[in-house]
């Protein structure tokens, strides 16, 4: 009855980092412990991007290559690359561009979408839309950050936080009751001051002065920033189930952005979602940003069956939110 094309995940890649920075080296380089970052945000150690000339299309191209080589398809027959990231190899030309050259995605129009936290959900939402008009046949949605090209190491606040990595899905079409079925995406300008990096765009380019007062580096106030998460990751999981007349009972995963555990658990609850369906993988890699939904499927990818019904969920600068349902497809 419903001849609709519907987008669907058919594979998935990831890539980490080799070098950790683990809380017992933060604990050498801030006044920080262990037990405080455990308990506070549930994080371990994170993966840190080292290497000269190493910027973030280089984990988004082996992540996209896994993909490829996963499906068995060339890089040649990709249509279109969307990378999501905060943190460019370059203001321009898009790390997507870049990545399609280093993976050879020679027929592939691609660009970067900017939504922080929440951009992998955006670009998801996008690359769907253009299997389901029947525009592209063949969309990888990629996120990927290097956050530590923006985090200030002797800010105990924001270091303790992030880690660098990519993870990256290949988007096709296939019969309807599987793939991305409903998407919300949200979004608040007005919340930029509690999550930026001050300096760098076109609003205060760079300078001695930004350099010097360490503008192009994250400037988070979390305890705010925490409060809008666990109500905006919440409300908008709760009302992507209403609308879909589901309960936490159907949901085989939340899979959720990992910026601390505790928006997460908060989250589940709401949800009425048991900790052991929910995706957690904070503590070993932190927060990734765009790279942390991803990098999630990426690592459950084994234990998904065909037909369990995943809720994506995500909250970060900008402000930006939203919530992606998904049945799986393989
Ligand atoms: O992904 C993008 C969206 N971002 C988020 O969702 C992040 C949301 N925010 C958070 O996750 C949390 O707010 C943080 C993890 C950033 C901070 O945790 P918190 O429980 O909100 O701590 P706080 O800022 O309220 O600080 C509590 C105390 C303060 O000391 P006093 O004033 O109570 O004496 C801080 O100075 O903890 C202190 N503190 C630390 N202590 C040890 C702050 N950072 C640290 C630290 N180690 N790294």
């Amino acid at each position: 009855m419903n001849n609709k094309i519907s987008a669907a995940i058919t594979a998935v890649g990831g890539y980490v980092p080799e070098d950790r920075l683990t809380n017992f080296d933060l604990e050498k380089m801030v006044d920080t412990n262990d037990e405080w970052i455990r308990s506070r945000t549930g994080i371990s150690e994170r993966r840190i991007l080292k290497g000269k000339g190493l910027a973030t299309s280089d984990m988004i191209a082996p992540a996209v290559k896994q993909v490829c080589e996963k499906r068995g398809i060339d890089p040649s027959e990709i249509d279109c690359l969307i990378v999501a990231t905060v943190t460019p190899d370059m203001m321009f030309p898009a790390t997507a561009n870049l990545a399609c050259d280093k993976i050879g995605a020679k027929n592939a129009a691609s660009f970067d979408l900017s939504a922080a936290c929440s951009g992998f959900l955006y670009a998801l939402t996008t690359g769907a839309a253009f299997i389901e008009s029947g525009r592209y046949k063949k969309v990888i949605v990629a996120g990927g950050d290097k956050m530590s090209a923006i985090v200030d190491y002797t800010d105990r606040s924001t270091c303790i936080i992030f880690g660098d990595g990519a993870g990256a899905v290949l988007l096709e079409p296939h019969e309807a009751g599987y793939g991305i079925k409903d998407s919300i995406l949200k979004s608040d300008g007005s919340g930029c001051h509690y999550l930026h990096q001050k300096a760098g765009g076109s609003l205060r380019p760079a300078s001695i002065e930004t350099v010097t007062n360490k503008e192009h580096y994250i400037y988070q106030e979390g305890q705010a920033v925490f409060k809008f998460a666990v109500k905006g990751m919440a409300d908008v999981s709760a009302e992507l189930l209403q609308r879909n007349n589901l309960t936490g009972d159907d949901i085989a995963w939340l899979v959720p952005h990992q910026a601390n555990k505790r928006i997460i658990d908060a989250t589940a609850h709401r949800m009425g979602i048991s900790s052991d369906k929910v995706m957690l993988n904070i503590q070993k890699y932190g927060n990734t940003t765009a790279a942390t939904i991803p990098l999630c499927l990426w690592e459950w990818e084994p234990l998904l069956k065909k037909g369990d019904n995943l809720v994506l969920a995500a909250f970060g600068g900008g402000f930006t939110w939203g919530a992606t349902l998904v049945t799986w497809a393989y």
